[in-house]
Parts: structure tokens; C-alpha cells; sequence
């Protein structure tokens, strides 16, 4: 695979090809995706939730996500890597966030980082920016600010946010996430930069899931806009009680799961090992 960088997938906006974004945390997932020609990889912070069992997002730490940020570029050397700065990550001060920014630049290889707001963070886009960082901007339904959303709503009113990211901060992209088609086909026919939506319609320029959610590995909830490509974790369940099965019924091992041992040497073992007395 060739490497995906931001200058590609302007391209591929600009051939009205659809770019393709998921999650992955770990080396193996990296693996297959970049294998399956997934054009970005989020480590997102929503591994506090398919991952660690947390609520919301807002526990994950950077230095939580860094060496899993570390393996997935591992897995996947050609993806655009995206790092997700995490709840109290960038909010603090503008230092902070340049310096945690450069952690997923330096640390983890990452193409860019992203961070969830609009008119609220862009002093601290352009703050990053100016430490030669890329930045995608995540509008609309922002899971780190679900105590002022009142919880996982589709939102609506985000097309003068994005003109700001793009105008005045100048993100490289942006995630839309749960907002009406209407508003991802105006804000990505305006744009020139990437429009990528999760939840927001066909009219954007490429789709982003959860990768738990779209294999169905995920079931404490599933949003509306969740395809569910496959029941991973029914099958997983599934081997995991056939392997029990298998043990408790002695189906497993078989011969074919068993080292052979040269008869001389079987000899030998059990002239070595008299019986205890
Ligand atoms: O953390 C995450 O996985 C996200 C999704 C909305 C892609 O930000």
C-alpha cells in the first residue's frame, strides 16, 4: 500500500473518490485494516470504551493512548495516523496542548492530531499548528463535552463552526459526527479540505466507524448510524464455548495437537523416571 498522506486524500476529495477512516488500537487490528486499504486510522479516545469498559470517554489519558497509538502505526506503517487527544489533553492551556500534540508526532509517528470543538479551541488549533502540527477538527456530536450535550445526541448547527476551523484556524479536515445529511453535504461542498463524517450522511467525503461498532464488537450500545459489517463477538463466544466444550469432553487435544517423541527416547525417559516408591 502507498503511503496515505494529506495531500492524497485531497486528491481523492478532489476525484470525488470516498475516503475510507476507522478506528484500531492494537497491532493486529492495524494490521488488517491496512491490509483492507483503509485510507486513516484513529487511535480514538472511544477505547476507553470498546476497550477499558469505561462509561465515557473522558478517563483515557495520553499516556494512555500513546503506546497503543505506538502499535497501531507498527501494524499499519502507510495508514493516515491520526492521534485523539484526550479529555484535559489540549483544554488546559495552549502549551500543554502543543506539547501533548508533539507526543503523537514525535512518540507514535502520527500525520496528525484531532481534537474535538469549534470556536472554543481555536486559539489552541492555531497555537498546535504553529508547532508544525496537523490538526483535524470534530464537530458536531463531541463525546468529551457529553455533560454539556446532555448525553449521546445527533447535534445540528455546526456549518459556522466548520467555516471557522477551515478559515481561521486551518485544519487539514474535519470529522462530522451525527449531524442531518443536509449539513455534511453543505459543509463538504464548501470545503476544500477533507469533510469526513460518522453519522453525517452520504454527502460527505468518506465514512468513519468505530471499528468495534461495525464488526460487532461493541454491544453495550450501538448508535443509529452504525453498519454492522459483521458478529465478531458472537463468534468469538461462539469458539470460546466449543473450546470449553471441547476440554471438558476431551475432543481437545487430539493427536494432531501433540509433539511426536522418538520411541528410543521414550525408552530412555522412562528408564530415567523410575517409579516413585
Ligand atoms: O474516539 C473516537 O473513536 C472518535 C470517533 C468519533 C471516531 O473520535
Amino acid at each position: 500500500m502507498k503511503k496515505v498522506t494529506a495531500h492524497a486524500l485531497i486528491e481523492k476529495k478532489k476525484a470525488r473518490q470516498p475516503i475510507t477512516w476507522l478506528t484500531a488500537y492494537d497491532y493486529p487490528m492495524a494490521q488488517f485494516e491496512e491490509k483492507a486499504g483503509i485510507d486513516i486510522i484513529l487511535v480514538g479516545d472511544s477505547i476507553g470504551m470498546t476497550t477499558y469498559g469505561f462509561d465515557s470517554t473522558l478517563p483515557v489519558t495520553m499516556d494512555l493512548l500513546i503506546p497503543h497509538t505506538q502499535a497501531v502505526r507498527k501494524g499499519a506503517p502507510n495508514v493516515f495516523l491520526i492521534g485523539d487527544m484526550p479529555y484535559m489533553s489540549y483544554q488546559v492551556c495552549a502549551q500543554e496542548a502543543v506539547r501533548n500534540a508533539g507526543r503523537f508526532m514525535a512518540e507514535c509517528g502520527c500525520d496528525a492530531i484531532k481534537l474535538e470543538g469549534g470556536r472554543e479551541v481555536l486559539d489552541t488549533i492555531k497555537a498546535i499548528l504553529r508547532a508544525t502540527v496537523p490538526v483535524v477538527g470534530h464537530l458536531g456530536l463531541t463525546p468529551q463535552s457529553i455533560a454539556m450535550l446532555g448525553g449521546f445526541k445527533a447535534q445540528g448547527r455546526d456549518a459556522d463552526a466548520a467555516v471557522r476551523l477551515i478559515e481561521d484556524a486551518g485544519v487539514c479536515m474535519i470529522l462530522l459526527e451525527a449531524v442531518p445529511p443536509e449539513v455534511g453535504k453543505i459543509i463538504a461542498e464548501r470545503a476544500q479540505i477533507p469533510i469526513i463524517g460518522i453519522g453525517a450522511g452520504p454527502h460527505v467525503d468518506g465514512q468513519c466507524l468505530i471499528v468495534h461498532d461495525m464488526l460487532g464488537m461493541f454491544e453495550a450500545f450501538t448508535p443509529k448510524f452504525v453498519k454492522k459489517y459483521a458478529s465478531i463477538g458472537e463468534q468469538i463466544v461462539t469458539a470460546l464455548k466449543n473450546f470449553t466444550q471441547d476440554v471438558t469432553r476431551g475432543g481437545f487435544p487430539a493427536p494432531e495437537h501433540c509433539y511426536k517423541m522418538p520411541e528410543s527416547e521414550l525408552r530412555k525417559l522412562e528408564e530415567l523416571v523410575k517409579p516413585i516408591k
